[in-house]
């Protein structure tokens, strides 16, 4: 019997020392917040078209901790802004497109590793898609296709005309560097068309323009350009990027596309639907699938809500009960 129990014990340690452990913190808990952050940092700084996306809800998160690290696997729900990939403005400042202009919502399952303090993401699945404004107002903006040909005509007048905004006046030219979002909105019984668009310094001026090409990502500044017409005016707003040379943010070089023409492919995008379907360097499938908690649930007992003491003592020693707080999902930063 006295044998038995000491084996037991001793099988009993090594699965404690083996068995890694499974938490779940409330989902705006300061761990989640912070790995929510990295994420939206590195989403924006790895992409080099369409617009940055903001955190707008922690929807759930697990933590994993083995001997020499921990496993992060979350649900985080993003928001389109109106802020390009290549505009430095920092995400937080950046506005998120409301619902009447189609908000976009990225869904996605990302996976982090901590590791010596740092974190990192290793695989991440986004489904990005325009919420439906129907139900929102009549004068909505709908989304148009990026192959447009009123809306792109529209892009290529206004650009032109913001090329030529000063006369007389030696300054750089701009050509389009990508069509990101074209909509429509019929105010009072004229529709509306918008094209949003960013640009990129070529080597022409207003006074040399012969065969212009884009100025390398070395040297070219970029920016972003709001047009809207009603057919009989066409009306332009265009904001040149700061130069710089990295990215504050992640010291990276500031990406270029390589080709600066629109879309003209046949599978062109609804606008603003950018794919954030990028996975890369993969944990391998099982070890992202071990992280689903049921196959240790029943042995490993999941620690809910570390952060908030679920109940405090009272003078007399008795516990008291708290109210019941949801943990997860995370309170809703933007709608
Ligand atoms: C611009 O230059 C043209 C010819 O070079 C000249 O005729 C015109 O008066 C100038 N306009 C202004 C505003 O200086
Ligand atoms: C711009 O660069 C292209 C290709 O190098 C060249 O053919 C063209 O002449 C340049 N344009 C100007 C205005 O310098
Ligand atoms: C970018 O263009 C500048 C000016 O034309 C040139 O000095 C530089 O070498 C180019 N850099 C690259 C990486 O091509
Ligand atoms: C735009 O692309 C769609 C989808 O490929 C195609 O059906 C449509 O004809 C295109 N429209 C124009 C104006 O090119
Ligand atoms: C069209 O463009 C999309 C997105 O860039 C790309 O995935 C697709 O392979 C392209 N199709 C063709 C026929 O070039």
């Amino acid at each position: 019997m006295r044998v038995v129990c000491v084996l037991l014990g001793v099988v009993v340690g090594a699965w404690a020392m083996v068995l890694p452990k499974l938490t779940e913190p409330p989902c705006d808990s300061l761990e989640a917040e912070a790995a929510a952050a990295v994420f939206q940092d590195y989403i924006n700084a790895q992409r080099t078209s369409g617009f940055k996306y903001a955190l707008n809800q922690i929807d759930k998160i697990k933590i994993k901790t083995l001997a020499n690290m921990e496993i992060y696997k979350m649900e985080l729900d993003l928001l389109e802004t109106k802020c390009h990939v290549l505009d430095p403005t920092p995400v937080t400042a950046c506005p998120v497109r409301n619902k009447a202009e189609v908000a976009v919502d990225a869904d996605c399952d990302v996976v982090f590793i901590k590791s010596g303090g740092v974190l990192k993401v290793t695989v991440h699945r986004c489904k990005t898609e325009p919420e439906s404004a129907e139900d929102v107002c009549l004068d909505c903006h709908q989304l148009l296709a990026l192959n447009d040909t009123n809306a792109l005509q529209i892009a290529t007048v206004s650009l032109d005309a913001f090329n030529n905004r000063i006369a007389n006046v030696t300054i750089s030219k701009y050509a389009m560097l990508e069509v990101v979002r074209l909509s429509t909105q019929v105010i009072v019984e004229a529709p509306y068309i918008f094209a949003e668009y960013a640009i990129v310094e070529t080597n022409c001026t207003t006074t040399d323009d012969y065969n212009c090409v884009p100025l390398n990502k070395t040297v070219a500044t970029y920016g972003f350009c709001r047009a809207s017409s009603d057919r009989a005016h066409t009306a332009v707003e265009c904001r040149i990027f700061a130069p710089q040379l990295t990215d504050p943010n992640t010291n990276v070089m500031m990406p270029a596309t390589s080709n600066p023409v629109p879309p003209t492919n046949n599978t062109v995008p609804v606008s603003g639907i950018m794919p954030l379907l990028l996975v890369e360097m993969i944990l391998s499938a099982e070890s992202a699938e071990s992280l689903e908690p049921v196959k240790v649930a029943s042995i490993i007992p999941i620690v809910k809500g570390q952060a908030p003491a679920a109940e405090t003592v009272a003078p007399g020693g008795q516990p008291v009960p708290v109210p019941f707080v949801p943990i997860c999902p995370g309170k809703k930063k933007h709608f």
